[in-house]
């Protein structure tokens, strides 16, 4: 989608928002995958509710971007323009054993800065790529640990009321890969209440999931992680790789040879390719399993 409306592009500087005119997804997803539309880049969240109000008197589509890791987009010409938060600086902020982070910043390495101030809790998200928002949105998790037990109070656009917020204890709930947060909400700043714990041992459980990690997922690859959430009491990876389906492609849509539950872009891969193959193997599970897998990637078509 291409913004051409000189009104709105004048009020942008004022906004603290800029525009840049069309911008490759695929550049923009660890999957390398997505057409092509233009980008609203956020420098002061305060005006996130301005700027959706512009929008939506100009009857323009919008989503909300965070870091691409879990996310697979449509082909083409896309329908709606994309916000994305810039990365304020600092974008961590330590007292005591709380962190105040901003949502655009990189989970990697807001784990292994909080790991230096003697923070830990989050050893299992190192290998996480994304941003904190994102982990948030979809209360990210690896090796028994999910983000969203060490939130404290997070500060957010809220679609439902068209406001900044901010929500803490019971008005926010995470459970397996979701959350209680609208797909429409952008998540802006999170608390979280962390361990202290000295830094060599933080740094021994850091090590041991990274090891884990690339000893099972196909880490040098374009992927959005995990496609399917595990079913109940089962694991999705398990299943498609019992059915043989390692390796299984449509165009350059392929199931990992090493681990079942990742699906790579192994070259040009388009999404119709890859959501051809979400839903192969989907019907597959299904079929022999009688389970039906549900997304974890998120998907935004046109
Ligand atoms: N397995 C296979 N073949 C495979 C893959 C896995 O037999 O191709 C078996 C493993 O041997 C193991 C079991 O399935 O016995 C579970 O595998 P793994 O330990 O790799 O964990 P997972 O359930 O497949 C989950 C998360 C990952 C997270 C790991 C580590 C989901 C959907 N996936 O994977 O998260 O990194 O545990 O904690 O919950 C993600 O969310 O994108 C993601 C990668």
């Amino acid at each position: 989608m291409k913004i051409n409306d000189a009104t709105l592009l004048a009020l942008l500087p004022e906004l603290g928002v800029e525009h840049e005119a069309s911008v490759s997804l695929a550049e923009m997803t660890s999957l390398g995958i997505g057409g092509v539309t233009d980008l609203f880049l956020i420098r002061r969240d305060a005006s996130i509710p301005e700027l959706i109000r512009q929008l939506d008197l100009r009857a323009i589509r919008h989503r909300f971007l965070g870091g691409g890791s879990n996310l697979l987009v449509a082909d083409g010409e896309l329908p709606f323009v994309v916000l994305q938060l810039a990365k304020p600086e600092p974008d961590v902020v330590i007292e005591g054993n709380v962190a105040t982070i901003a949502a655009a910043a990189d989970l990697g390495r807001t784990v292994t800065f909080c790991a230096k101030q003697g923070l830990g809790g989050m050893e299992g998200l190192i290998g996480v790529p994304g941003t904190v928002g994102g982990a948030l949105r979809m209360n990210a998790g690896a090796y028994g640990i999910q983000i969203g037990s060490y939130v404290r109070e997070v500060r957010l656009y809220r679609a439902a009321t068209r406001s900044i917020e901010t929500l803490r204890d019971a008005q926010i709930s995470f459970e397996y890969r979701h959350t209680s947060f609208e797909p429409d909400d952008m998540m802006l700043t999170v608390k979280l209440e962390l361990p202290p714990k000295p830094y060599d041992e933080i740094l021994k459980g850091i090590r041991i999931c990274n090891e884990k990690r690339r000893s099972s997922q196909p880490l040098g690859q374009k992927s959005a992680g995990c496609i399917f959430k595990n079913p109940p009491g089962g694991s999705a990876g398990r299943m498609i790789d019992e059915l043989g389906l390692k390796g299984l492609s449509v165009g350059d849509a392929r199931v990992s040879d090493r681990h079942a539950n990742f699906f790579v872009n192994a070259g040009h891969a388009s999404a119709a390719d890859m959501l051809s193959l979400i839903a192969d193997v989907r019907e597959r599970v299904r079929a022999a399993y009688g389970v039906t897998l549900e997304n974890e990637v998120v998907v935004w078509s046109a």
